[in-house]
């Protein structure tokens, strides 16, 4: 079969051209080949191999562009980088080598197209396509890659225990693939993942989060999710997840496994908001339950203050992982320090100071913390299911009405500290922070509306009782 088609952008032709100037075979290769293959979006980003000097060609290339891009040369690696439109091109040389571009050894032999090939992650990443002129368009494929994309597999090209220790992070990218392109990693694949799972800490931080930033990103996170736990790594990702495995039972009382219904919730939250730091936050709501988990003779298991819990270990964690410790993480931890508040609306009868007070403290998050609490409803009893549903339902019409009477969500104090000082002829002291307490008490309470007039009102009988006089 030609596949001239996959490469009819005009720059693959004039690299080609390029390349034979320089008597370089020359192939593209890697995410490009196997994206155009299952007609998914093509990457912006496309790999270029060439059995010779990649940076030679790539420095050749750029002079002949009308643009005349700059060239990011990496010599240690062997590669080189030209932005061309919105595509950057990455050039490398064919090597014998393990190939991949952040590798920290510069370790460049050069090698045969197939020796690259053999090198790679994955038979579907090893598809490479001709750009020469004498075989433009012909498909190189020594390890069955195409019939791996058929049969949705991952492969790896060679053992895949000399596969992973060649690059560990590649683990994680076996798992990540089989998610996003739903793939079944292969058996012997899995495990050697299982095998080599230590050797994970080998690899930076930065890294193994992007990769789990994609799963996380993925219609059905939880399939990497079960992976990671199966072959062992996230243990040593992430033990705090995997510590809310299992069901302990004492006195014949149980709880859930809050594990794979945490992995439920993800799930479920994924099919209402590709927000990454939502996702996040349904990921880690529970993570404060194995910490608090108690049992108590007369009500049976408890997770005491799991949320507060939870949020100051949404901290360490981003620590530990060099995740942003920026609003992101604030917004975690401010949804798991919040996520059980909706339901406990949702139970019972839903007052409006309930919800105003639910909104004062949610902000802007409001409906992020609403979804998620929505998100949470795992329970296959479908009256529980439907009466939840409907409740939320409630609790949403409701902060739309208080919001709309009331602004609560960005509250300003309808009276200012200098109208209190004003008033009652203050100097700065203890007794308006505490009227500016009193009066957003009141209007939350729904005592009096959040208006200037009513709350001045409500000021000056306050601070009467409090034995000022006003003016
Ligand atoms: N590669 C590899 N081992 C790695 C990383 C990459 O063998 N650890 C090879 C694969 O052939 C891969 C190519 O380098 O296809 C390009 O890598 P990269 O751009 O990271 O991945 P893509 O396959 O393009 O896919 P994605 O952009 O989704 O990561």
């Amino acid at each position: 079969m030609d596949y001239k088609k996959a490469i009819s952008q005009p720059i693959f032709e004039i690299i080609g051209r390029t390349a034979d100037e320089l008597k370089l075979d020359t192939y593209v290769i890697g995410g490009f080949v196997r994206d155009y293959l299952l007609k998914r979006k093509i990457p912006k980003d496309i790999d270029v191999v060439a059995v010779g000097s990649g940076i030679e060609l790539a420095t050749q290339l750029a002079s002949k562009l009308p643009k005349k891009p700059q060239v990011s040369v990496f010599k240690n690696f062997g590669t080189a980088m030209v932005k061309h439109d919105e595509l950057e091109l990455e050039f490398v040389g064919a090597r014998k080598e393990s190939y991949h571009r952040d590798s920290r050894k510069p370790v460049v032999e050069d090698g045969t197209l197939e020796e690259d090939q053999k090198r790679r992650d994955f038979t579907i990443n090893a598809l490479a396509i001709s750009l020469n002129k004498k075989d433009f368009g012909t498909l190189l494929d020594p390890f069955n890659g195409l019939e791996d994309l058929e049969n949705k597999l991952i492969r790896t090209p060679l053992d895949p225990d000399i596969t992973y220790s060649d690059d560990p992070l590649r683990m994680m990218r076996a798992i990540r693939f089989a998610t996003q392109l739903e793939f079944r990693i292969e058996a012997s694949s899995l495990d050697a993942i299982t095998r080599n799972k230590e050797r994970i800490k080998i690899i930076s931080k930065e890294r193994i989060v992007e990769e789990l930033h994609k799963i996380m990103l993925c219609p059905t996170p939880s399939k990497g999710f079960s992976l990671l736990h199966k072959t062992g790594l996230l243990d040593i990702i992430m033990p705090e997840l995997t510590a809310l495995q299992g069901i302990e039972e004492i006195e014949g009382q149980r709880h859930k496994d809050n594990f794979w219904h945490t992995l439920e919730v993800v799930d479920n939250i994924s099919t209402e908001t590709d927000d990454l730091w939502l996702r996040w936050a349904a990921l880690l709501h529970d993570i404060g339950k194995a910490p608090t988990k108690r049992f108590h003779k007369k009500i049976g298991w408890t997770f005491h203050g799991h949320e507060f819990v939870g949020s100051k270990m949404v901290y360490k964690l981003f620590k530990r992982l060099r995740m942003p410790l920026n609003d992101k993480m604030k917004f975690v931890q401010k949804m798991v320090m919040m996520s059980s508040r909706p339901i406990i609306l949702a139970e019972e009868h839903v007052t409006d100071s309930a919800v105003r007070r639910l909104v004062f403290d949610a902000g802007n998050n409001v409906e992020d913390l609403m979804t998620l609490c929505e998100a949470d409803i795992t329970t296959k009893n479908p009256k529980k299911q439907r009466r939840y549903k409907n409740n939320f339902k409630l609790v949403r019409q409701k902060i739309k009405e208080v919001e709309e009477r009331d602004r609560i969500r960005n509250f300003q104090p309808p009276v200012s500290g200098e109208e209190i000082m004003d008033t009652f002829n203050l100097k700065p002291s203890k007794e308006i922070g505490i009227i500016k307490e009193a009066i957003k008490e009141a209007i939350l309470e729904g005592e009096i509306p959040n208006e200037h007039d009513a709350a001045k009102n409500f000021m000056i009988k306050k601070g009467i009782s409090l034995g000022l006089c006003p003016k």
